[in-house]
């Protein structure tokens, strides 16, 4: 063998290992920001108080709340467990506390966090922080937020330590993610829409992170590009598609979108039960104007009501005449045992019929005749089961619409005949895959 051949896999190797060294180096590069000096804590009256309000609505918008403050806890005081597939990370402290919080950042500190996703003292922030959305915002909405965080109570609370898989606790690693990932700065506005639909666009993707639960993510944890609004997951729930691909028995409108987003509530649609609860009761807190504006977008997102939605709509508004959905015609079919489907219809007549055969009412007492509740269209189970896992509860110091937790009440045989009955019964998509197996995995860990 000539001479040259032989030394060839060195030669490889060193030029592996050679880019591999570079890589680490841009890495290295990549993740390096300096840290920037801190400031005294200015006092409140050094921030203009329309300033001040602006920030309080806008971080209503962004839900800032739900993520930093533990209920209980101390305003904005961080520590909140946010589970992704990664391991668990706490939120931080962002009171003006000057060492538990961010009492020593300056402006531009907090810019560079909204933005890029750095610390002040320069190290980067895991994306749980959707940063990748706040990134977007404009200097003056930045601004606002600042002096709002600045002018809150200062809370000395530090956030547990987080638990991370191998080897996602070396932060640099996350230069490499914003150089995939991150696309930095304010986006244009799109001349060819009105000035309403291009509030709401910059609402919905810059501060309320509409797709961060609303899309799909990648095996790194990135919404998917060009899937935007295709459907997503958050914290074990399904986050319907809220594109042309919108799973909703009635169509969404302008009007429906609005009420929902401020108060959870829509006429002839399903109650926010899940993760979106929290977010429609931050939302209350902002103005009609700018709700309105996420509903005029979102209602473009969707797109007009095709033949297709309409005949969707028109059968299920007609399933849901029906006095009684027990006695009614299935409308799918099904290869399920009989014993089963009769297992199903007997929970649903002994356990629900009492209230969703009834219809909404003012009480809890008559609640939304389920052929037009979206959990039983949805791709997979998920809601539905821990709807009737967990119930209905109104959010923290609310009063409200109210549905009993049937976890432990209903054996998980009941449960998974009631949902295979259930979407016999009412829609006309095909059997759950993997019924069974959803149905442990929403079964709340023994105490
Ligand atoms: C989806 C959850 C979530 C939302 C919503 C959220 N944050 Fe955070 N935020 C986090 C997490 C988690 C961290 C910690 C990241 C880390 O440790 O790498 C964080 C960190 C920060 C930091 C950096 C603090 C530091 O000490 O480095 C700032 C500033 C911040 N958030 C501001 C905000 C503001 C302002 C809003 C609302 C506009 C907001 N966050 C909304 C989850 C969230
Ligand atoms: C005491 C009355 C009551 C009973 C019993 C009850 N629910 Fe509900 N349910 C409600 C209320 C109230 C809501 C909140 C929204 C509303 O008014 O429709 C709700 C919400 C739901 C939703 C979300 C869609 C929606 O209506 O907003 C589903 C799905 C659901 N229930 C399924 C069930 C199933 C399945 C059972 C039987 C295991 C059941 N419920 C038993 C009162 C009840
Ligand atoms: C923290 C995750 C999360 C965020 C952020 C979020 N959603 Fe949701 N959304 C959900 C989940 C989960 C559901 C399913 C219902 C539930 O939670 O009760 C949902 C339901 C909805 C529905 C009802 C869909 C249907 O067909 O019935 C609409 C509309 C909606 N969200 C719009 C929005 C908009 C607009 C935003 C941004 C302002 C937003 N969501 C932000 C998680 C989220």
């Amino acid at each position: 063998m000539p001479d040259g051949v032989r030394r060839r896999p060195w030669a490889v190797a060193r030029i592996g290992a050679g880019i591999a060294l570079l890589t680490i180096a841009l890495l290295f590069a990549l993740a390096w920001h300096r840290s920037l000096p801190p400031i005294d804590p200015p006092p409140r009256a050094a921030f203009d108080p329309a300033r001040v309000r602006a920030g309080a609505q806008l971080a209503s918008i962004g839900n800032c709340a739900g993520c930093h403050s533990v209920a209980g806890g101390a305003s904005f005081g961080g520590g909140v467990p946010l589970a992704t597939p990664f391991g668990t990370i706490y939120s931080s402290n962002i009171t003006p506390d000057a060492e538990a919080g961010i009492g020593g950042w300056s402006e531009a500190a907090f810019a560079r966090a909204l933005r890029q996703g750095v610390s002040r003292d320069g190290h980067l922030l895991y994306p749980a922080f959707p940063y990748d959305h706040f990134t977007h915002l404009s200097d003056a909405d930045i601004g606002a937020l600042y002096a709002f965080f600045m002018t809150r109570d200062p809370a000395d609370a530090v956030p547990p330590p987080n638990h991370l898989v191998f080897p996602l606790q070396f932060r640099p690693l996350l230069a490499g993610w914003n150089l995939l990932f991150l696309d930095t700065g304010p986006r244009p506005a799109q001349a060819a829409q009105t000035a309403e639909w291009n509030r709401g666009a910059y609402l919905a993707d810059a501060l309320a992170h509409c797709t961060a639960c609303h899309s799909p993510r990648n095996p790194l944890g990135a919404e998917r590009r060009g899937m935007a609004f295709a459907g997503g997951v958050a914290e074990g729930w399904q986050a319907p598609a809220l594109n042309a691909d919108s799973p909703s028995p009635v169509a969404w409108t302008t009007d429906a979108l609005a009420s929902y987003l401020a108060s959870g509530l829509a006429a002839d649609h399903a109650i926010a039960a899940g993760p979106m609860q929290d977010v429609a009761h931050s939302l209350s807190h902002a103005s009609e104007a700018d709700v309105r504006a996420m509903a005029v977008y979102m209602a473009s997102v969707m797109g007009p009501a095709t033949p297709e939605r309409q005949a969707r709509e028109a059968a299920a508004r007609d399933k849901a005449a029906q006095p009684s959905l027990a006695a009614s015609t299935p409308t799918a079919a099904s290869s399920a045992p009989a014993a089963q489907l009769t297992l199903g219809a007997q929970v649903y007549q002994d356990s629900c019929a009492r209230c969703h055969d009834l219809g909404r009412q003012p009480s809890s007492s008559g609640a939304l005749r389920l052929p037009l509740a979206v959990a039983l269209r949805l791709p997979e189970p998920d809601n539905l089961l821990l709807i009737v896992r967990e119930g209905v509860h109104p959010p923290v110091g609310q009063s409200g619409r109210w549905m009993p937790a049937f976890d432990g009440v209903l054996s998980d045989a009941q449960i998974e005949a009631l949902a295979l009955w259930l979407r016999r019964q009412a829609t006309d998509q095909p059997p759950w895959p993997a019924l069974a197996q959803a149905v442990q995995k929403t079964r709340s860990p023994a105490p």
